[in-house]
């Protein structure tokens, strides 16, 4: 008896297991295959959260020289500035400060638990205005036409879907925003990170202007890091055909 009841619980948690991942798959499905390469790049796997320490690490204002980049972003008070690839927030918390109390800062991740981690930083510092949002691997789920500045850091080259993920921040923009692109060097040999995590100025102009994208200003002073801003290019057809065919 008592093995009769246990077997029909059993059956009824497998026949629930099956449900959960056929939702899962059904919402999967409506995202194309990640690409493996795109424009004769490897893309690089997503960070795991549980590196999200290394985010952090007590290295990284020296490294990446974050007051001088802070400072060339140009963010003005009230700015609606989104962070993009957030992480657990060490640049988020930072632009909380130059958006003031009317601006706001969009923190974008596509992993629940490095935006777990920004909330409870962001919670120690009491700050408030900070929204973090759910994205996914093709939309960052942000308003239209209403961001002044995307701020990518060291992001960029994780998107396993570049065209869609570009698509989505050109159509986020005010008519005057701008991206700001963060990337590694891979031009410069004593960078000490490994080469698929950087990008070379000369690839990344091979992927943002055919998306749509026009170069407007090249900040070169950082010690290990390209940091190039973007607005959208008006002349630029909008219905560029994307390649979906699967890759992997
Ligand atoms: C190397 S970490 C950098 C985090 C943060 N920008 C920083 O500099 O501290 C890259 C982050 O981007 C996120 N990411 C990767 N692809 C993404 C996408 N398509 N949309 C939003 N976030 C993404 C990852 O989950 C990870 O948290």
């Amino acid at each position: 008896m008592l093995l009769r009841t246990n077997l029909r619980i059993l059956a009824i948690l497998v026949w629930h297991c099956f449900a959960l991942c056929r939702i899962a798959v059904a919402e999967d499905s409506a995202i194309p295959l990640p690409l493996k390469e795109y424009k004769g790049r490897e893309i690089a796997q997503t960070m795991h959260y549980l590196g999200a320490p290394w985010l952090t690490r007590e290295s990284r204002e020296r490294e990446e020289d974050c007051k001088t980049m802070l400072a060339a972003l140009h963010v003005q008070p009230g700015d609606v500035v989104c962070d993009l690839g957030c992480g657990n927030g060490f640049y988020t918390l930072k632009l909380v400060k130059l958006v003031g109390e009317k601006g706001r800062v969009l923190a974008v991740d596509i992993q629940r638990e490095m935006l777990g981690l920004l909330k409870d930083r962001a919670a120690e510092e009491k700050v408030t205005n900070i929204e973090p949002i759910l994205g996914t691997l093709v939309d960052p789920k942000l308003p239209d036409g209403a961001v002044d500045l995307v701020l990518l850091v060291d992001v960029y080259h994780e998107f396993s879907h570049p065209e869609q993920m570009l698509a989505a921040i050109r159509k986020s923009l005010k008519p005057t925003g701008r991206v700001a692109l963060v990337e590694f060097r891979a031009e410069d040999p004593n960078v000490p990170i490994k080469p698929l995590h950087k990008m070379s100025k000369a690839q990344i102009m091979k992927e943002f202007p055919p998306n749509g994208f026009k170069l407007v200003e090249e900040f070169d002073k950082l010690p290990w890091q390209h940091l190039m801003f973007f607005q959208r290019d008006m002349t630029h057809s909008t219905n560029t055909t994307i390649d979906r065919s699967p890759q992997r």
